[in-house]
């Protein structure tokens, strides 16, 4: 007797679960096993993940109306975004130019442009300008295999234009298959109509923006750029602190231009999540280990910005750091939609094996997002957010990149992109 489930997924070459062990985010040598079923198949209903295994079990146990073929392709859960900026007015690929003729990011900034830049554009725009925009990153997004997100406000930097930003990634979310776990970066550089009073600033933003924040709901945490050039760790401790009695997850910009200690403050506040990286110290590594705060490590930012140095994926992951990635997309240093790039650039330029980047693009990026139900892995009832992709097996994320292989996206167990199938690469 055969169970009746809504779909099946069959016909691939591999399903990437990702499952297995304790829940939370796969650590150390656990990162390198991403849990590879050869020919296997998926079984869903009501939007979630009934089984998954080799298809002739799969196909034993149960029957479905509806079946989707993966043509020989290869199967993963959606991608999970764990750090974007999606919401701004203008791209700023002029910077990038200037940047490739030898202007510095830090100094674009202490000159007005950078993230002041976006903080102009924001403010002369419409929410209706705002939310068209932001719409279209999500389409992208989704197209590119990213199911789910983590998003930032932080270029608006007053308390109106932070809580709008918020509000629309509320709104803007709500209609929109990819899911958003909103944070306000408030903090995110110190506004110039404050340049000769920083102090009242981190008074507004721990005072006023974020209390409010907290008290409608708008954002699950709350973010600081701790970082050279940008708040001080003195200053970052007090917004995190402010954000920790207001009951917000914390998450810290840090150590990314010089290593001002950023990553042992954030383990030292619980913060969930401490991102960059670049300049960590040992201590920090040991500290983030310690305290289990995830490192996102945003290998297209270094890649954009044209950084000598990475963030030391392999001590981390040594050290027992949980890591994930994400793309950092913002308008400035990093314009990338693709967590897929991002995989091929974290084998590039991290070190990192195809199967530990997909570990921390999926699972252990889901694990720092405040969303319900299992997400960024493929086990019986996790929500059926999954891929087909056009390669005939998960080295090829690392191996192949310059193109976009996702063929299909199913967003709790529906079909909410797909395109014609592509000949899968012969082996
Ligand atoms: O994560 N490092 C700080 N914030 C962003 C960059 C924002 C910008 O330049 O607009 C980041 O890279
Ligand atoms: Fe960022």
């Amino acid at each position: 007797m055969r169970t009746s489930v809504d779909l099946l997924v069959v016909e691939a070459s591999e399903v990437v679960t990702v499952a297995g062990g304790e829940p939370g985010p796969l650590c150390g040598a656990a990162m390198d096993d991403a849990g590879v079923i050869p020919q296997g198949a998926v079984a869903i209903a009501e939007g979630r993940v009934v089984a998954v295994g080799p298809q002739p079990e799969i196909e034993a146990r149960f029957d479905a109306s509806e079946r989707v073929s993966a043509q020989g392709g290869t199967v993963i859960p959606g991608l999970v975004d764990p750090h974007t900026h999606p919401v701004f007015a203008a791209t700023r690929e002029g910077e990038f130019d200037a940047r490739s003729r030898g202007a510095d990011y830090q100094a674009i900034t202490a000159a007005g442009g950078g993230i002041f830049s976006s903080v102009r554009r924001l403010r002369e725009a419409s929410p209706e300008q705002l939310a068209e925009r932001l719409r279209a990153h999500l389409d992208r997004f989704l197209a590119c295999g990213t199911t789910s997100i983590e998003a930032k406000s932080g270029y608006g930097l007053t308390p109106e234009t932070e809580w709008l930003a918020l509000e629309l990634l509320r709104d803007v979310g709500a209609e929109h298959p990819v899911d958003i776990d909103a944070t306000c970066l408030a903090a995110h550089q110190v506004p110039p109509e404050f340049a000769a009073d920083r102090d009242a600033y981190v008074r507004v933003v721990c005072e006023e923006i974020l209390p409010e924040v907290a008290r409608r709901g708008l954002a699950r945490s709350a973010d600081v750029f701790c970082d050279q050039g940008a708040y001080t760790i003195d200053e970052a401790r007090r917004v995190l602190e402010a954000a920790r009695e207001l009951g917000l997850a914390r998450r810290v910009h840090a150590d990314e231009l010089a290593p001002v200690g950023a990553a042992e403050l954030a383990a030292a506040c619980g913060a969930q999540t401490a991102d960059h990286l670049v300049c960590i110290s040992d201590a920090g590594i040991d500290a983030l280990a310690a305290a289990g705060t995830t490192a996102v490590l945003l290998p297209g930012t270094c890649f954009s910005l044209r950084l000598s140095e990475v963030a030391p994926a392999r001590r981390m992951i040594e050290a027992g750091v949980p890591v994930a990635l994400a793309t950092d997309f913002n308008p400035g240093t990093c314009h990338i939609p693709s967590m897929i790039e991002i995989i091929a650039l974290a084998c590039g330029l991290l070190g990192m094996t195809v199967a530990e980047a997909l570990v921390a693009a999926t699972r252990n990026a889901a694990c720092t997002l405040g969303l319900p139900g299992t997400r960024g892995v493929l086990e019986p009832g996790a929500l059926a957010d999954l891929l087909v992709l056009d390669i005939p097996n998960h080295l090829f994320l690392g191996y192949q990149s310059g193109w976009n292989p996702v063929r299909e996206v199913l967003k709790a167990g529906k079909r909410v992109a797909s395109r014609e199938a592509a000949a899968p690469t012969l082996l």
